[in-house]
């Protein structure tokens, strides 16, 4: 569905729920999951349904993760960054971890 433009991009390292990937610079937290084929962001603050990105451009909050540490963060507007820790959002983050 996705792919990447090159290969001979700097890398950084992620972890999205505690699996580890080297991913492109110069990209979004979202566009790297995406591109790892990682659909699912978060689930809805109602019946918990599947949510991931959609508009790409910090419109549709369906791209909330937790990032850091810090929940509520649109994986579309935050750039890939080294050692970022990543984690799906459960409902609206205000939950005990
Ligand atoms: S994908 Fe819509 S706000 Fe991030």
């Amino acid at each position: 569905m996705f792919r990447k433009l090159s290969e001979d991009r700097i890398k950084v390292r992620i972890s999205f729920e505690g699996e580890e990937f080297f991913v492109d610079t110069d990209q979004s937290v979202a566009s790297a999951l995406l591109a790892e084929g990682h659909q699912v962001f978060r689930s809805s603050v109602i019946n918990n349904q599947p949510r991931g990105a959609f508009c790409m451009m910090g419109v549709c909050f369906d791209c909330l993760l937790e990032i850091n540490g810090r929940p509520n963060q649109q994986a579309c507007m935050v750039p890939v960054k080294e050692n970022m820790v990543i984690k799906r959002q459960i409902s609206s983050g205000n939950n005990p971890s």
